[in-house]
């Protein structure tokens, strides 16, 4: 990661951080660990403020020894006193009710008197750490508080996702946020793009011939992108209800990886040159048809069962949940990719809560060779398997096949994992390290920009309504497995199969 020295040194980085939602969940287990974290790297400039904004009524004291619980629970790095000193007499607590347009001149007069004391400039992200029902109302009132006039300063706005709730409200809330800052401005947050391992998909494919060259529908037969999670949709039952698997992980982390997994070589390193590649990806997805996705799609939603040898609830059963709700916690999806390099390759993707696993990976199978000098009697050739391991595992393995010297005769694959020996391995930074610092250097790579995320509710907008038109039998898996039959059907139809993280070893090299 570059150090903040290393950065462009004309970039004004002292700022004042605004956190809207500053005593929520997301702000106490990943905004402020970040922040300490980043204090931790020393990647945080001398002059920076942050100002939690809430409804609740605290001090700015009381405040602070709430963050400094939080850091105890989810920081990745212990909690150093003076390091806890220098970040603790930057936070400031201001309490403001959302909707209280007055309130928000009284939050401006609060960050330019701390500004003459911090020596920020005026400079500002505000970042927007609330339900999105809260989104409209707090750009609006940071336009009426007078918070983006400043000429001779700098204004962004981070916005956590789901950005809308389909491609009309994606829309409507789009237009209202371009009133009061412009398209370079707005920071859309898919926390996927932080991770380590999808940050190297781009240095993994233009960094390595052997990668690069063989990277097409020419020589690979299928691409398999798996989130999989163990976790139930917990407290957030209400959120999950409006939501859905495809709102949730498909039209957001899914399509992003998706398209830096399936994009053409951009022709520098700029984020608009990155961002227009990915579009391109994401408008050549086959557009899917009542027939496509019939036989392309599979819904699931979970029953009762265990995760590791603990009695869970079935979904319906969850707090907020209707017990005759139709929204699925599981979707697998064959997208085809209509262009020259993808034609023909098909991209599965599957996604769930309360499974079996828990892990994210991004599983290349290269084409087989033909078996006529070896494998003859055997129908089994084990592909070369390339396996992008974005989490728990951080790293790359790579399947190929080899002699067993001990029996000498059997041909058997080899598996090389990098997980544990790579330098991504380790105390890598969180997601959210990533992003905040690339947001104080103005760097939008990892950001979704508008026209991405309107192509992705273009294809996730079929395929919930879809869903929303039919009537499924669910729940169809049990909390514990790996998802519906239908999932694994929806490959085997194909004479594919899910490649499962279980299988790959984590040896460095084994069964040879
Ligand atoms: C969020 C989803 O965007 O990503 C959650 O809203 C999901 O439902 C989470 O659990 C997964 O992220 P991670 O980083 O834990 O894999």
């Amino acid at each position: 990661m570059q150090t903040l020295a290393e950065c462009n040194p004309v970039i004004e980085l002292s700022c004042i951080m605004v956190i809207f939602g500053g005593t929520g969940d997301l702000t106490h287990r990943k905004l402020m660990p970040a922040l300490y974290n980043l204090v931790y790297d020393k990647l945080l400039p001398e002059k920076f403020a942050v100002v939690s904004v809430g409804r609740r009524d605290k001090s700015t004291e009381e405040y602070r020894n709430d963050v400094y619980n939080s850091l105890q629970k989810y920081s990745r790095n212990k909690i150093d006193e003076c390091l806890w000193d220098e970040l603790k007499e930057r936070i400031h607590y201001f309490r403001l009710d959302f909707g209280n347009m007055e309130g928000y001149s009284k939050l401006n007069d609060f960050l330019q008197d701390l500004d003459i004391r911090a020596g920020t400039g005026g400079n500002r992200i505000f970042y927007l750490a609330v339900a999105p029902d809260y989104f409209d109302i707090i750009v609006q009132g940071i336009q009426a508080g007078g918070m983006v006039n400043n000429e001779k300063a700098w204004a962004r706005l981070v916005i956590e996702k789901p950005f809308g709730k389909d491609l009309k409200t994606a829309r409507k809330l789009n237009n209202k946020i371009l009133e009061v800052f412009t398209e370079n401005d707005i920071y859309r947050i898919d926390h996927y793009l932080g991770k380590e391992m999808i940050q190297n998909i781009m240095v993994l494919r233009f960094c390595n011939l052997v990668f690069e060259s063989l990277w097409s529908n020419k020589f690979i037969d299928n691409v398999q992108i798996s989130l999989l999670e163990k976790e139930g949709v917990s407290t957030r039952g209400e959120y999950y209800e409006n939501s859905g698997a495809i709102r949730d992980m498909v039209q957001s982390h899914i399509i992003q990886i998706l398209s830096l997994v399936a994009m053409e070589p951009p022709v520098n390193l700029r984020t608009e040159s990155i961002r227009t590649e990915k579009l391109k990806v994401i408008h050549a997805i086959d557009e899917f048809t009542p027939e496509l996705l019939r036989d392309n799609v599979v819904f699931g939603q979970y029953g009762r069962g265990m995760i590791d040898g603990v009695p869970v609830r079935g979904y319906r059963e969850e707090d907020k949940v209707p017990d005759n709700s139709d929204t699925e916690t599981f979707a697998a999806i064959k997208f085809h990719i209509n262009n020259f390099r993808w034609a023909g390759t098909p991209f599965y993707i599957r996604t769930g809560k309360r499974l079996g696993a828990y892990s994210a990976e991004i599983v290349i199978q290269f084409k087989s060779l033909p078996n006529i000098l070896y494998f003859r009697d055997r129908a089994v050739q084990e592909p070369n398997l390339l396996v992008i391991r974005i989490q728990p595992n951080v790293g790359v393995f790579f399947q190929f096949n080899t002699r067993n010297f001990r029996t000498n005769q059997e041909i058997v694959p080899a598996k090389m994992d990098t997980s544990y020996s790579s330098p991504a391995s380790g105390n890598t930074p969180e997601a959210y390290e990533r992003l905040i610092f690339d947001i104080l250097r103005g760097d939008a790579t990892l950001f979704s920009r508008w026209d991405e995320v309107e192509a992705s509710w273009m294809i996730a907008d079929k395929i919930i309504e879809y869903r929303e038109q039919k009537r499924f039998r669910f729940p169809n898996y049990d909390a514990g497995s790996m998802g519906p039959v239908k999932a694994f059907e929806l490959l085997a139809r194909d004479g594919r199969q899910w490649w499962d993280s279980e299988k790959f070893s984590l040896l460095k090299i084994d069964n040879i």
